[in-house]
């Protein structure tokens, strides 16, 4: 799996209650109760939202970099090509990353308030208390994007904003609620498309206490419960919708620490992924049947990630034969059952019941159709090869540290060594600029998984050693960024007009710095940069070429 947020060096010394053992107190007693397994929280600067000054000033443009025949935009080397009408031209951020204001307006606790208070875990000793504080500076944020020419920010709602104590039956918090509201309002009122994401791995802390989270099959009935709350409330101001962000991430991340302190009973660190895919489907299959049951407006589907892989030899059917695991056990997890209604036969073969549980036919009949389009977070591909004992060995020996996956990815080619693509920032290791293979990616999703829209519904990078960068002119340009966008925005024109690829929206990861899960704040993602003492924000180089680009094109 490519992964975001993987901690380097775990540490052994997380502490959680053990799960079940905390009382369903819905009292503010219960919910201080709750914050005390966090502990103390930074709170924000200033707790009221900040009107923008309007209109946005947006400075003059960087100088051109390289001489004209060099490193063109894609509108140079296509100018007969554009967008299709309607391309969606989007940013994206996440609730933990950028919003802040992690203890206000009635907001519960959420796993990663804790998990970020865990000794070692977040790389620079950083949490998201503050952050980008766009809690309250999220006026400000769509009308910069919108100033410099985006059309769409995708967003998360945090469901402990919503229902502190997550579950079904419980309190629901008017505050958390009416914000979002005035959040989606003020996006519409400056030509911003608000897209929402329904979870984006901030799990509320009560549901991991209560029940051990996503590893019980409990959490359906909750997590349908918050999207039935979101789809009444915001139904006809938001068109595309997200159950979930990434869901093999966060099934992944569930077994390793910190997160590992509050797993459910029966479940263990090798069944936990699977129970959680398990759960987090049908979770996704209940929330999609509802929407489409109460006849919200618009579509719905979720954000894919990971790649299908290319081949690390070649002529080798070993590596062959790796990539289609690595397919099974990566993106197909999720999509088989989405698009197909069952896992993989790979996957099936290979894991018994006790470790993947199998899906009845109402569940699967639930969650076959149940997305309306594709959505692809498609950061970079790298190669995949087989393990050193070989794919029928692995396969076959659950002591093979490859099993049950049976495949290793690669970031450099088997002839030379050489890169996949160009490399990012070192916290990112999973990450390389590779334009050349994305037709090829998006050609080999849309032979799998067939659909008649496509989103590239996150893609990016962070700018190698920009955190290292002490001045505003060296922070501003960064290079590297401009060039995966604009070399990633050509390969799609293409793959739309060679290939058939019906590909209407990018959304750039992301709007604005934040932070990066378990790396903090030292990586630099935002194609606007974040100054962590004034929270003042910047355009950076490659937002001003994202924009040039779309304004040619569409
Ligand atoms: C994908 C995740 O959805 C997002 O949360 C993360 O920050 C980016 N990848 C970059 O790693």
């Amino acid at each position: 799996m490519l992964s975001t947020a993987t901690p380097a060096a775990p540490s052994p010394t997380a502490s959680f209650p053990p799960v079940g053992t905390i009382p369903r107190d819905f009292s503010p007693h219960g919910l201080e109760e709750l914050w005390s397994l966090v502990g103390p929280v930074e709170p924000p600067p200033f707790t009221t939202t900040r009107e923008p000054q309007l209109p946005i000033t947006v400075p003059s443009p960087p100088p051109a970099l390289y001489p004209t025949w060099y490193a063109p935009q894609p509108s140079n080397v296509f100018p007969n090509l554009s967008l299709p009408e309607g391309f969606i031209f989007g940013v994206a951020t996440s609730a933990y990353q950028v919003e802040g204001a992690t203890k206000m307006e009635g907001k519960g606790p959420t796993t990663w308030d804790w998990a970020s208070r865990q000794p070692g875990f977040i790389l620079d000793n950083t949490t998201a208390d503050v952050t980008d504080l766009q809690y309250y500076l999220y006026k400000e944020d769509a009308a910069r994007a919108a100033a410099i020419g985006i059309t769409a920010h995708s967003f998360s709602i945090s469901w402990a904003r919503i229902y502190p104590f997550g579950v079904a039956g419980s309190p629901l918090n008017q505050q958390g609620l009416d914000h979002y509201s005035d959040l989606i309002d003020y996006h519409l009122s400056v030509g911003i498309e608000p897209v929402v994401t329904l979870f984006h791995w901030d799990t509320p802390l009560a549901l991991v206490a209560y029940y051990g989270g996503f590893t019980s099959p409990q959490i359906v009935y909750d997590f349908v419960n918050y999207a039935i709350t979101i789809f009444q409330s915001f139904n006809g101001r938001v068109k595309t919708w997200y159950t979930f962000n990434e869901p093999s991430v966060i099934c992944d991340l569930i077994t390793g620490f910190p997160f590992n302190s509050f797993i459910a009973p029966g479940v263990n660190s090798s069944t936990g992924s699977y129970q959680c895919a398990f759960n987090l489907l049908n979770a996704h299959a209940g929330a999609v049947k509802a929407f489409r049951e109460m006849g919200i407006s618009g579509e719905i589907s979720y954000k894919n990630d990971d790649v299908i892989g290319i081949p690390w030899r070649s002529n080798s059917s070993e590596d062959m034969a790796a990539v289609e695991r690595h397919a099974s056990f990566g993106l197909g997890l999720f999509a088989d059952p989405v698009y197909t209604g069952d896992w993989p036969q790979i996957v099936k073969d290979t894991l018994p019941e006790s470790y993947l549980p199998r899906f009845t036919d109402q569940q699967m009949a639930d969650l076959k159709g149940s997305a309306d389009f594709f959505a692809i977070d498609a950061y970079s591909t790298l190669y995949i090869k087989a393990p050193p004992d070989g794919v029928t060995t692995c396969q076959n020996n659950i002591s093979d540290p490859a099993w049950p996956s049976c495949n290793v990815v690669v970031p450099y080619d088997s002839k030379a060594g050489w890169a996949a693509g160009l490399i990012s920032d070192p916290a990112s290791s999973w990450l390389e600029a590779t334009p050349q293979l994305l037709r090829e990616y998006l050609k080999q999703l849309q032979e799998r998984w067939p659909s008649n829209k496509m989103y590239i519904s996150e893609f990016g990078m962070d700018e190698p050693f920009e955190s290292l960068r002490t001045e505003m002119y060296q922070i501003l340009n960064d290079v590297t960024t401009t060039n995966y966008y604009m070399t990633y925005l050509g390969e799609a024109l293409l793959a739309i007009h060679e290939d058939g690829i019906p590909l209407m929206g990018t959304f750039s990861w992301s709007m604005i710095d934040n932070a990066e899960w378990s790396h903090g704040l030292e990586p630099k993602f935002g194609i606007q940069h974040v100054n962590y003492t004034t929270l003042e924000r910047t355009y950076k180089r490659s937002a001003y070429a994202l924009c040039k680009h779309r304004t040619r094109h569409s």
